[in-house]
């Protein structure tokens, strides 16, 4: 067995004390929502299905949500300097807040964690409007980020209480984007192993896969990563901690520039690759460049797969093969000024890791990157 592949012990089956049926939505606290909102939709063909604000009578922020396949993102921004979204958002820049998970009883979701230990955020609260009635409750993870568990069985509106059905006012295109894949977060040097134990106490998560910085390591910078993952896989949840390199760790840099440990990247699943990248790239979104050589053994490493091979190479796709398949996978650019949060786009192909092998060649490409920004 591969020594740096650690799979648990089959454990006693007990049931799933923390059912989830996925991912209910993601929301960041941003500077500037409208503008934010614009660029999700032109860019990546998010659709705009909700509002909060001023003009539905919320007085203190301004929401939007959107929309593309079962993905759904909130982006927030408060409407006065006095307010936690308003120094959330000075303090970290523009980044991820909630990782709100879908429920079928959210009471029963924030009681069972509470008791083993999670700090408790928000209450269950039964919010109601002419569409039904939401219960929603939030505990504490790393950093500032909150999950709130999310009950929805007997609601029909758009978003949630609070929020008006809204449209877009510019054209949206989709791109493909289907699913949330997984979402990573960045924790403070040492921290890593009290966030999985975390997971696997209070959220009753198990712990997939380990790297240790003998996979994801080049000469300058290094880290540590564990996957943790829900009972039925719909929720995973990889943790990165920086480990000794002879420069700054690229999550160093994440933390010293976040002011603290939050989501590192939201990965978004697709179903063609080639054209969700295409399409993104010919709308100017930016991904990491990987140096060509890459390619020139990349084949030996993941053999045969369906793709045409020119066209990966072309939109500078990645390539990882496991036991189980292969997967192709990408990574934008910082979506915002800070080099904080960033998109993963992926798509699988049996595979059930996260690309492994593509790390050495990634983090290569992340430093030439913070060189350029002069953090390393
Ligand atoms: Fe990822």
């Amino acid at each position: 067995m591969d020594t740096l592949t650690a799979n648990k012990p089959a454990s006693q089956p007990t049931q799933d004390f923390l059912p989830l049926n996925g991912t209910d939505h993601v929301e960041f606290y941003v500077g500037n929502a409208k503008q934010s909102a614009y660029y999700y939709q032109s860019a990546w063909g998010y659709e705009l299905v909700a509002y909060a604000g001023p003009e539905t009578g919320v007085r203190d922020r301004a929401s939007y949500v959107l929309q593309q396949g079962k993905i759904r993102i909130v982006l927030t921004t408060a409407m006065q300097p006095d307010h936690e979204i308003a120094a959330h958002q000075i303090k970290h820049g523009d980044g991820v807040k909630v990782l709100a998970l879908w429920v079928d009883d959210a009471k029963k979701s924030f009681e069972e964690t509470t008791k083993r230990g999670a700090k408790p955020v928000l209450k269950p609260e039964t919010i109601t409007d002419e569409h039904g009635e939401v219960v929603i409750a939030a505990i504490q993870t790393y950093g500032e980020t909150i999950h709130k568990f999310i009950e929805r069985k007997n609601y029909k509106g758009a978003f949630l209480p609070g929020y008006q059905a809204w449209k877009s006012s510019v054209p949206v295109k989709p791109v493909g984007l289907k699913h949330v894949d997984h979402c990573v977060g960045n924790v403070e040097l040492g921290q890593m192993n009290e966030w999985v134990k975390f997971y696997e106490d209070v959220m009753g998560f198990k712990l997939l896969l380990t790297f240790d910085d003998k996979d994801i390591s080049t000469e300058y910078s290094a880290l540590m990563s564990k996957v943790v993952s829900n009972g039925n896989g719909y929720v995973k949840f990889p943790i990165n901690e920086p480990a000794e390199g002879r420069r700054k760790s690229q999550i160093e840099e994440y933390i010293d520039f976040y002011h603290g440990s939050g989501v590192q990247h939201m990965a978004i699943a697709t179903d063609d690759i080639i054209a969700t990248v295409a399409e993104l790239r010919s709308r100017g979104v930016e991904f990491l460049k990987v140096p060509d050589v890459y390619y020139d053994e990349v084949w030996d490493r993941v053999g045969v797969i369906k793709e045409d091979r020119d066209k990966i190479k072309h939109l500078n796709i990645l390539v990882d093969r496991d036991d189980e398949g292969y997967l192709l996978q990408l990574f934008s650019k910082p979506i915002q000024d800070r080099p904080t949060f960033f998109f993963e786009i992926i798509q699988r192909a049996g595979a059930k890791s996260f690309g492994k092998g593509n790390f050495k060649a990634l983090f290569e490409s992340i430093e030439r990157e913070q060189e350029l920004r002069g953090n390393l």
